[in-house]
């Protein structure tokens, strides 16, 4: 058994969501790697104090950097908004931290680069906080795709929709803001289905996308008679072509009335196709074109033993896993690699790659021409 001082930056949204991971991993995964929550740091006291007192951690502050110098501290956990990451998990590393961070990795592809650079030579652990690749059915759809049953992947077509911002009354949040946010729908949403495609499909070459911003305005959440700008596309839209010769398309909105999660993929290969979506995340939808001409159609495949880690929480299919489990998933991917000294699986690498195809859109919506990745 090996302890883990984790310090937590950012006591919001994401911070409750790894708390509770925190709090579930030895639940689900004995006591292979246990975290101690030291302590906690957000800017406003009373969310790192209601956050302390919630989950147990030892103490908390309002300054972030006392996380990063704590001599104790061995695991610095970002979940502030996205313009914080960089600066605070290059800081973490060059105290020698693990870093744990919250997608989007950067506000830039050049700052992920950097920030990449420097884990990398600082030698430490780092991971990203893509948890939808953690749902063990996706690795079961990776493995599918890897033993070539299914043929070559020929296009990927992925989409994050949600209407959580679907009331133009709705108020102004920093994700609105380029300074804070840097792009909406896309790094917000569609990083995510970005991470499925290069988890699953491979590395993209090229994009050619456009953006939209459907609400330009939004009540100030200090003032409601105030308006603020939306700064930030509330639509993106992108074709591209992965490396392997695939080629795919990702939609993304954040008003679209009546999608609450839907975060989902249909991969056409040449002798198969596999449709996932997040709403009904226990299921993917595989269809065999080598099935007996009769019966050819697709089929449901509940979660089942066999699927990444899901055995570790139920031994029989179908019983199903959440949102949560996802965390619990990635916080024990993230402290085993730690203790285990190798690399994680979803590293700043990893989240690099995303920040350079999010770039190209930007560039391409931009500019209007096909953009290579650099
Ligand atoms: N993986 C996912 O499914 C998922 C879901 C939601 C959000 N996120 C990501 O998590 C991050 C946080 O999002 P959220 O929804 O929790 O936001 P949030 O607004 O709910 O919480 C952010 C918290 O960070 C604090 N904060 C801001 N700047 C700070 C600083 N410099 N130092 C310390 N604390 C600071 C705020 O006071 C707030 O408590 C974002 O990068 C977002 O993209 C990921």
């Amino acid at each position: 058994m090996k302890k883990i001082k984790v310090g937590l930056i950012g006591a919001g949204f994401m911070g409750r969501t790894h708390s509770n991971a925190y709090k579930s991993v030895n639940n689900i995964f004995g006591d292979e790697v246990v975290p101690e929550l030291t302590a906690v740091a957000d800017i406003n006291a009373d969310n790192a104090k209601a956050l302390a007192e919630r989950y147990g951690f030892q103490r908390w502050t309002t300054e972030w950097k006392e996380i990063v110098a704590d001599p104790e501290i061995e695991l610095v956990d970002i979940t502030t908004p996205n313009a914080s990451h960089c600066p605070i998990a290059m800081e973490a590393a060059r105290h020698g931290k693990h870093v744990y961070c919250e997608k989007p990795l950067a506000m830039t592809a050049a700052e992920a680069v950097e920030a990449n650079r420097v884990v990398e030579e600082a030698g430490v652990v780092s991971s990203v906080g893509f948890n939808y690749v953690r749902n063990p059915i996706q690795q079961y759809v990776r493995e599918l795709i890897a033993s070539g049953e299914l043929g070559e992947a020929v296009n990927f077509r992925g989409m994050y929709d949600q209407d959580y911002y679907n009331d133009p009354e709705q108020k102004h949040e920093w994700r609105m803001f380029k300074s804070a946010s840097a792009s909406g729908a896309l790094g917000d949403l569609a990083s995510h289905t970005l991470s499925l495609s290069q988890y699953l499909v491979g590395d993209i070459a090229e994009v050619c996308g456009m953006t939209k911003i459907v609400v330009p305005e939004r009540p100030d959440p200090k003032d409601p008679s105030k308006l603020l700008p939306v700064e930030n596309d509330d639509v993106v839209q992108f074709l591209f072509n992965f490396r392997n010769g695939a080629c795919g398309a990702i939609f993304s909105n954040r008003l679209a009335a009546g999608r609450k999660m839907s975060l989902g993929y249909e991969i056409q290969m040449t002798n198969g196709c596999i449709v996932y979506n997040q709403e009904n995340q226990n299921q993917v939808q595989i269809y065999r074109h080598d099935d007996d001409k009769r019966e050819r159609g697709f089929k449901t495949v509940l979660i089942a033993p066999g699927h990444g880690e899901y055995e570790r929480f139920f031994g029989g299919a179908g019983i199903c896993l959440g949102y949560a489990d996802q965390k619990t998933i990635e916080v024990y991917h993230t402290l085993k690699c730690i203790v285990e000294n190798r690399p994680c699986e979803i590293d700043f690498r990893f989240g690099m790659k995303v920040m350079q195809v999010i770039d190209a859109v930007l560039e391409s919506a931009e500019t209007r021409q096909w953009v290579a990745i650099r």
